[in-house]
């Protein structure tokens, strides 16, 4: 990476506010995302998860608040330009393209990236190389280095999801939002994705929603609970676990007494 470290949160979210019409579905969020740390943001189905990552990375404007990225204010920043400043996200959706390699797909992924028009196939082949170098890295950080030849298409559901992290990864991000990327895993699938989100906490700053609660209690460094839009507790899991607010609002007791 170019530039140097930041010294603060690598993301930095401060009444953070979204409505759809009469609805506030994310309410004043504050939330520092710091590198070397997993974020994980739990809460019940529409407690405005998935509205917030959408908010961090541009693709739905915030109606309050701010984001800075690594003290830079990005908040009225548009995602092409926010994923370029090191803004990286997998999808809900798989986003892949079944019919190329996984090898070509990491390669269109730091493609797009590098050149804001992904269509000028006439670009120079130096940049065409520094996407080829940028997919094999990412490949390899994802533990996907065996498949590069094969077709994504094919792959299982739990390398597939490996495979939008290696894509994510292509794109040099700072900043990974994850959003459910162990939904529909297998256990082996599971631990090899936890495996990957440890790996990858040097040198990123990462956002996971995820329902698995012990998936998230297992690789997070630090929660935020959410209810209805609001963050009712952030804190290590060891807080988590044990505050009242949270265990009454959210957290099964008998789940994690
Ligand atoms: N584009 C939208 N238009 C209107 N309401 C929305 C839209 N997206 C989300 N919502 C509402 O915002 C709330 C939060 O949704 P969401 O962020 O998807 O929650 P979560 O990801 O935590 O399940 C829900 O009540 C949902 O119905
Ligand atoms: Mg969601």
């Amino acid at each position: 990476m170019a530039e140097a470290l930041h010294p603060g949160p690598w993301m930095s979210v401060r009444g953070l506010t979204r409505r759809f019409g009469g609805l506030t579905a994310v309410q004043q969020v504050d939330m520092d995302l710091h590198e070397g740390e997993v974020h994980a943001v739990i809460g019940t189905n529409g407690a405005g998860k998935s509205t917030l990552v959408h908010m961090l990375s541009g693709e739905l404007a915030a109606s309050a608040g701010s984001i800075h990225l690594q003290g830079r204010d990005v908040t009225r920043m548009p995602q092409a330009q926010r994923a370029r400043s090191g803004v990286g996200r997998s999808y809900q959706r798989t986003t892949i393209f079944p019919e190329f390699s996984v090898l070509e797909n990491c390669r269109l992924a730091a493609q797009a990236q590098a050149a804001p028009r992904p269509w000028a196939l006439w670009q120079p082949a130096s940049r065409c190389e520094a996407s080829l170098q940028r997919a094999g890295a990412a490949l390899a950080r994802a533990g996907l280095t065996a498949h590069a030849d094969t077709l994504a298409g094919t792959l299982s559901h739990g390398a597939k999801r490996q495979l939008e992290v290696a894509m994510c990864l292509a794109t040099q991000p700072r900043v990974l939002l994850l959003d459910e990327p162990l939904a529909g895993m297998g256990a082996e699938e599971t631990e090899r994705m936890l495996a990957l989100l440890q790996q990858l906490k040097r040198g990123h700053a990462l956002l996971l929603v995820e329902h698995d609660m012990d998936a998230v209690f297992r690789v997070a460094d630090r929660i935020t609970v959410m209810v209805n839009g609001s963050v009712v507790a952030t804190g290590t899991p060891a807080q988590i676990r044990v505050d009242p607010v949270v265990r009454s609002a959210y957290l099964g007791e008998e789940n994690h007494a």
